[in-house]
């Protein structure tokens, strides 16, 4: 992968807005105090695509004429006693492919002399205060400076995956099928939430990796995003676990299966769970070039509203009742999200990422919470994850207020208030001619699941 050849294209990409780009890395960031900081460190996702330092405190200018400079702390003998010999200033910039490097500490003079520079928008509070004191302005004033032309042309150019990205998520996929199904080997009545994170934490450790998000590891599969691994695994309930890992190169996985601890799905959680495989098969059948996401979604939610419909929790037409958004009381959230160096791929942009010039967000409840709605393209990776999840205190609000009376069989739901959620998550590329999930193919069916928890 050629850095230099990325920052040309974009480059190319900006046309007429062209002009000098900042590109900002990240600091570490102190958990405690200063010299505490959380590690490993994480560097910032457009930085190592265009840049590939993975270190903290570098920034870097590229010129409109093919210019480019690395800025960075020269090594000082403090740090080789500290920390051990470091790469040269120099080492760094031909990593980069620049030709040129500059102490950090010139950067705000070198802005300054500059009439305008492209930078997006900061997200961490270091690199705002960075930037603000390097342009002389107010950080809400450096808030809005941020070039909304470099935002559109970085995400068109990070959107589609080449082929040695394509790689990354699949080396990170064959690491997270086999953590799964050791997960699910794991599961048994009486163990430990707990013990289960530590286990798949220290796989990941091992190798040098990390997470690409919090993992969700739990029996409370509704809380949708839920932190808490306190407690025990109880027979007849079931387990979520969403779970990605992240390579050298910042590529992400992002998976999820839900499955017994007891080893046996209920005959309720077998047909509930096939809803949502069923769902998800037919939302990867609907993915393909120039297919809106936003679709996909509508196939997921139509299938789990027609095969609520068969079980007797809600009632009447599955389209229309999607339509009206009856059936978000269930499926409250969008059915996935692009992947790449970011779990959620460049969520840091905005909604731009997701939607369209002139597309926006509906404002429906379950709706508003789709990442993505635009037209697919080839070289696109996205999640596919619908799920069915019982909130005691949604329901309880809808029924208070009798919402969507006409679809939904309030008396039969009441019944599984203390069902839980069931979600099933693949990560998926657009392929010219429609799609391929991929990694190496993790347990998902309940045959699948089941003789992996019974080893
Ligand atoms: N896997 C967590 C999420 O997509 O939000
Ligand atoms: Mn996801």
């Amino acid at each position: 992968m050629s850095f230099r050849a990325r920052r040309q294209t974009l480059h190319h990409l900006l046309g007429d807005d062209d002009g000098v780009v900042l590109w900002l890395g990240s600091t570490l960031q102190a958990r405690n105090y200063p010299a505490n900081p959380y590690m490993p460190f994480r560097q910032d996702s457009h930085f190592l695509y265009y840049v590939g330092v993975q270190a903290p405190d570098f920034a870097a200018l590229s010129y409109p004429d093919g210019t480019e400079v690395l800025f960075g702390h020269p090594v000082d003998m403090d740090t080789i006693v500290w920390e051990g010999p470091q790469p040269s200033l120099e080492e760094r910039a031909q990593q980069a492919e620049m030709t040129q490097w500059k102490d950090l500490s010139t950067l705000p003079s070198v802005l300054q002399s500059l009439e305008k520079v492209l930078y997006l928008p900061p997200f961490q509070a270091s690199s705002l205060l960075r930037l603000s004191e390097g342009l002389s302005v107010s950080p809400s004033e450096c808030r809005e400076g941020a070039s909304p032309a470099l935002v559109r042309a970085v995400v068109e150019q990070r959107l589609v995956k080449s082929d040695e990205e394509v790689e990354q998520i699949e080396a990170a996929l064959d690491f997270t099928a086999h953590l799964f199904h050791a997960a699910m080997a794991q599961t048994k009545p009486g163990g430990s939430y707990a013990q289960l994170l530590g286990y798949v934490t220290g796989e990941i450790r091992s190798r040098l990796w990390d997470f690409s998000f919090p993992p969700i590891l739990t029996h409370h599969g509704e809380i949708l995003h839920t932190h808490d691994y306190d407690g025990a695994m109880e027979s007849g309930r079931l387990v979520l676990l969403d779970m990605g890992v992240e390579t050298s190169l910042g590529y992400a996985s992002d998976i999820t299966r839900s499955w017994p601890v007891n080893g046996t799905y209920s005959s309720r959680q077998r047909d509930m769970y096939n809803i949502v495989l069923q769902s998800q098969l037919d939302a990867i059948d609907a993915i393909g070039p120039g297919v809106p996401y936003r679709d996909v979604h509508r196939v997921a939610a139509t299938t789990i509203a027609a095969g609520l419909i068969d079980l007797g929790l809600m009632k009447g037409d599955a389209e229309e009742a999607v339509r009206e958004g009856a059936h978000a009381l269930f499926f409250p959230h969008g059915v996935g999200h692009m992947l790449g160096g970011d779990v959620h791929d460049m969520e840091d942009l905005g909604d731009v990422v997701g939607y369209e010039p002139g597309d926006s967000r509906s404002s429906q409840f379950g709706l508003n919470f789709l990442r993505l709605a635009r037209p697919l393209a080839e070289g696109h990776v996205v999640t596919v994850e619908p799920g069915i999840y019982f909130i005691p205190a949604l329901l309880e609000q809808w029924r208070a207020a009798n919402k969507h009376e006409s679809f939904l069989n309030y008396d039969a739901i009441e019944d599984y208030l203390s069902f839980g959620g069931i979600r099933i998550e693949d990560d998926v590329l657009v392929t010219e001619g429609g799609s391929r999930v991929l990694g190496p193919g993790i347990a998902k069916t309940v045959d699948e699941v089941e003789a992996k928890i019974k080893g």
